[in-house]
């Protein structure tokens, strides 16, 4: 089969290097039968939006990296890297939105329907949303990125329950920092409970605490009313409930925090946003032991105190505990040691995972020494 795929490759292929591209690339949309490659880029109508292939993966970022987490806001195909620099984006005579590559299965986005007879088109919004509709009077929507959330939250993004398809809109974080594969943490709106959750593995990590009346969450650690220029808006219907925010901003409000914000779920569970923010929520506050700012205490064993937390020094171990284990993120790593009773410190490092017990030589001092996440004893009350 895959000589099949690599066939409708090649024959997509020459088939676009007989188009003549009709239209810049620096335009916000692709039409039926463009041509969209691993160089082309489509840039939303203000400039704040880029779509494009980044190595394995079609994405969006914003374009000027500088004023956000050097990460980008979405990505198409995080579940099917594809073969770098062969990546092709086609809206198909039915409407199929699909990238077609080198390496096999094409990925499919959006499937189009049987009407032949469709005019769509696919345009990147001036809020970050990637939008295939009917280019005919009505507009139809036929598919878009928002509802399809990779780590990031953008204004305007919803977060709930989609009632009528009975889809979940949430984030899920990479599991590393370089690899999109869905990793430890989750971040979801429960409307019941009108907050904010970010599950680590299934368990609850942090809460935002009640959406207040004063449109506020009180565990959204802020430490001016500038930092945070959210105005949440909070729908629940028979067809859908969810949260969404945006942004309000007045004479003080500093220039990138105007029209620069996500929320973006790194892979150690901190939510960070752009425009210079401090983090929202800071995983290292939540270690399991303490419950500040929203963080959730989780069950750990024995052997562990109160107090007890991991702390980044440099220096070296001698005692290894076991063979070092691949594809391990960190926070799996990290979790490994705190439940295994034997184990004094940890180093994960491109997805390996690696646990050490007995003391540990501080070298902080001379430096120049690999860095470990090691295990400080908390005060040893009762
Ligand atoms: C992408 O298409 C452009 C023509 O628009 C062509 O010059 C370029 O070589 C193509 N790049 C790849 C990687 O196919
Ligand atoms: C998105 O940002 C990443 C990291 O800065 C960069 O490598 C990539 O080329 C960018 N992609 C697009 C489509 O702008
Ligand atoms: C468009 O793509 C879909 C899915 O890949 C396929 O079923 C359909 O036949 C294609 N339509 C045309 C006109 O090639
Ligand atoms: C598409 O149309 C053809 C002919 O009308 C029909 O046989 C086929 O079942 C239809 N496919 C889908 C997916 O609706
Ligand atoms: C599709 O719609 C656009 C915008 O309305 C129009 O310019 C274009 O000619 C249409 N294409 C076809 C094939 O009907
Ligand atoms: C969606 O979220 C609700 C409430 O948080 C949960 O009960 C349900 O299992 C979730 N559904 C899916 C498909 O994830
Ligand atoms: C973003 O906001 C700044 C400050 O208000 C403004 O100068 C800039 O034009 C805005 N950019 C876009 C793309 O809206
Ligand atoms: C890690 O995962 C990748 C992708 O699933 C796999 O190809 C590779 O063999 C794994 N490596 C180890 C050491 O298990």
């Amino acid at each position: 089969m895959a000589s099949g795929f690599t066939l409708i490759y090649k024959t997509l292929l020459l088939i676009f290097s007989l188009f003549i591209v009709s239209h810049s690339l620096t335009t916000d949309t692709l039409k039926q039968g463009d041509v969209f490659n691993s160089t082309h880029r489509l840039l939303s109508k203000n400039g704040l939006f880029t779509l494009g292939f980044s190595g394995s993966y079609l994405v969006i970022n914003y374009t000027n990296q500088k004023n956000s987490p050097n990460h980008p806001v979405w990505s198409a195909n995080r579940y099917d890297p594809i073969l770098e620099n062969t990546g092709l984006l086609t809206i198909n005579g039915t409407g199929s939105l699909t990238i077609v590559h080198g390496g096999g299965k094409p990925v499919e986005l959006y499937s189009g329907n049987n009407d032949s007879s469709r005019n769509v088109t696919a345009t990147l919004h001036d809020n970050g949303n990637f939008v295939l509709q009917e280019a005919n009077s009505g507009g139809q929507i036929l598919w878009q990125s928002f509802d399809y959330p990779t780590d990031t939250l953008l204004p305007g993004m919803k977060l709930g329950i989609n009632h009528k398809t009975g889809k979940n809109w949430s984030l899920t974080s990479w599991l590393d920092e370089n690899i999109p594969t869905p990793g430890g943490f989750t971040l979801e709106w429960d409307p019941n409970a009108r907050q904010v959750f970010v599950r680590r593995r299934g368990v609850v990590f942090w809460t935002s605490g009640v959406l207040t009346a004063d449109n506020r969450f009180p565990n959204f650690v802020s430490l001016d009313s500038l930092n945070q220029n959210y105005k949440f808006t909070d729908v629940s219907n028979s067809d859908e409930s969810y949260l969404s925010y945006s942004l309000y901003f007045d004479e003080w409000t500093p220039e990138d925090r105007r029209n620069i914000s996500e929320w973006f779920l790194d892979y150690k569970g901190n939510i960070r946003d752009g425009g210079g923010r401090p983090f929202i929520v800071s995983s290292e506050a939540c270690d399991g032991s303490r419950e500040e700012f929203g963080c959730q205490k989780w069950e750990g064993p024995k052997c562990r105190t109160d107090g007890d937390k991991f702390a980044l020094r440099a220096g070296y171990f001698v005692d290894r505990l076991e063979d070092t284990s691949y594809n391990t993120s960190f926070i799996d790593c990290q979790d490994s040691c705190w439940k295994n009773c034997d184990c004094t410190g940890f180093m994960s490092a491109s997805y390996t995972c690696t646990l050490y017990g007995g003391l540990f030589y501080n070298t902080d001092l001379r430096g120049g020494e690999l860095s470990y996440f090691i295990i400080i004893p908390g005060p040893k009350c009762k």
